[in-house]
This record gives structure tokens, sequence and C-alpha cells, in this order.
């Protein structure tokens, strides 16, 4: 299962990712996290020193067809060339950023992203029945960034689940409301709402009424938690700091759901 995580702006994108890489690979799934955030985040997010992530994807894994950017080699071969293995086994790729000042736009850096997703098997269950890493049990997710870019390009065309992650506010609903018709344009087979840093019964009730008004699914709800931005503070992973904190358990919750649903084909 390829799981895209998008939303405004520190919303909790890289932080749910992060925690829900590292859960589904503590649970034995094969797990690939791709930091697709040109402003990347997300090894430190899992527990991974700056000194051990190897490069970005290069460019020159992918070649330009007329049908649209394909990897040159296999998405295994890529991920042992370019992979950087972090806690619990979770297996790092990133897109990488800008190297220069005035070096123009990214949208080679984005083709990887758009090409590794095309070659990784998005099936959500069944038996294991090839060894490789994209098999059945495989979970990719992928932490995007915080504009619609993604969707616009088709980048994240091959997700087979979207998760808009959004904070109990007027202008991170909104966000969510404009990505939700790119993803329905690019057949995103299953497109849900991530409520995150909610305070109050007030704070999930109003996000349920918004979601309910424009017609999208909420998933799930992950309390404002201190101990998240105690973590960060830390620069540590929330599950190191805090395995037993409330937004750990909301996250693992989510997890569940989303396979549930998911494997029930609703
Ligand atoms: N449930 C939560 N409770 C409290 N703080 C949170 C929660 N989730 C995220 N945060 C805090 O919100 C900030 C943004 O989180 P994070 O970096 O995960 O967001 P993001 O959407 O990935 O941001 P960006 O758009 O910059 O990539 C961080 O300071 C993080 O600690
Ligand atoms: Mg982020």
């Amino acid at each position: 299962m390829r799981i895209g995580i998008a939303g405004k702006g520190g919303v909790g994108k890289t932080t749910i990712a992060a925690t829900m890489a590292r859960l589904a690979a503590r649970s034995g799934a094969t797990v690939i996290a791709i930091d697709a955030d040109s402003n990347p985040n997300l090894a430190p997010a899992l527990g991974l020193d700056r000194a051990i992530v190897g490069h970005p994807l290069p460019v020159s894994v992918v070649s330009k067809r007329l049908d649209g950017p394909a990897l040159t080699a296999t998405v295994d071969s890529v991920l042992v060339e370019h992979g950087t293995a972090g806690p619990d086994g979770v297996v790092l790729l990133s897109m990488g950023g800008p190297a220069h000042a005035g070096e123009g736009c990214l949208c080679s850096a984005h083709a990887t992203v758009g090409a590794v997703l095309g070659d990784l098997d998005g099936s959500t269950g069944g038996p294991d029945d090839s060894g490789g890493s994209d098999s059945s049990d495989t979970v990719t997710v992928v932490d995007m960034e915080a504009s619609p870019e993604q969707l616009s390009r088709g980048t994240v065309r091959n997700v087979d689940v979207l998760l808009l992650v959004a904070e109990p506010y007027f202008r991170s609903l909104e966000t969510v409301r404009r990505l939700a018709p790119l993803a329905a344009e690019l057949s995103i087979a299953r497109v849900a709402v991530i409520a995150n840093k909610l305070r109050s019964a007030a704070d999930g009730e109003a996000v349920a009424e918004f979601c309910a008004r424009h017609d999208l699914s909420l998933l799930a709800s992950v309390p404002y938690d201190a101990a998240v931005a105690d973590a960060d503070v830390a620069g540590r992973p929330l599950l190191d700091v805090a395995p037993d904190s409330p937004a750990v358990a909301a996250i693992e919750a989510l997890a569940r759901r989303l396979h549930a649903v998911s494997t029930a084909g609703g």
C-alpha cells in the first residue's frame, strides 16, 4: 500500500508519516519512507542521523518517456543503491532539494518520486509470493510538500491512499478542500482527512462538520500533544521520546483503521 500524506504547511505531515512508518515496520511490514519534500525533514523524524543518510535520489534513475517518467533500473536496485536503513528497518528514500540558489525548478527530482511510486506495488494484503520489496506486505509512506504541486504534477498519481492532514482552523481545512478534487482527478482510490492537533471536543466537532459539509471522509483524529513538540525540540523521533503518548496512540489507531478499510476494500 502506498500512502501519500499531504496538507498545509506545519500541520503535522512529517510527524505522522515518520510515526506511521515505524509503527508499520514494527508490525512486520516492509516499509519504505519517501521524503518528497524539497525541504527534507523526514530523516530526523524517523531517527536517522544526518551523517548516515545517503544522497538524494539522482535524476539519472529516471528516463522521461512519452507516457511519463520511468525508472531506468528495477525498484529493488534503486532501494538498495539509494535507500538508507533506519530505525525499525524503515528504508528512507529522499527526493532532495535545491543544491544552489537560482538553479530553477525541481521537475526532475519530482519525477524520481513519481517513477519510484509507479514501480512499487500497491496491493494491500494477501500472500507475499515474491519476497521482493514490491511484495504485498510493503507499506510506502510519502511525506509530501505543503503545496498542491505534487498533485498538479501528478507526482503521487500512483498512491493508493492520500491522507489530507488538517488542523482545526479555517485555512488549514480550506487547503484540504482544495487538494481533495485534485486527488480525485488523479483517480486516487482513497482520500481521507486526518485531523491533527485537536485541543478540545469542539475542535473535533469543527473538523467533522467541515468534512461532512464538503463530502470529505474523516478517517482519524490526533490530539494536540506537548510530547510532539518536546520531541521536536530535542530533535528526536516522537516514537522514541514518548512511545506512550496520546499522539502515538492516535497514530497507531489511525494506521489500524487505514489497514482495516484498505483490506476490506471499503
Ligand atoms: N499532534 C501534535 N501535537 C502537538 N504538536 C504537533 C502535533 N503534530 C505536529 N506538531 C508540531 O507541529 C509542527 C509541525 O509538524 P511537522 O513538521 O510534522 O509538520 P509538517 O506538516 O510536516 O510541516 P511542513 O509543511 O513544514 O513539512 C512541529 O513543531 C511539530 O512538533
Ligand atoms: Mg514536513
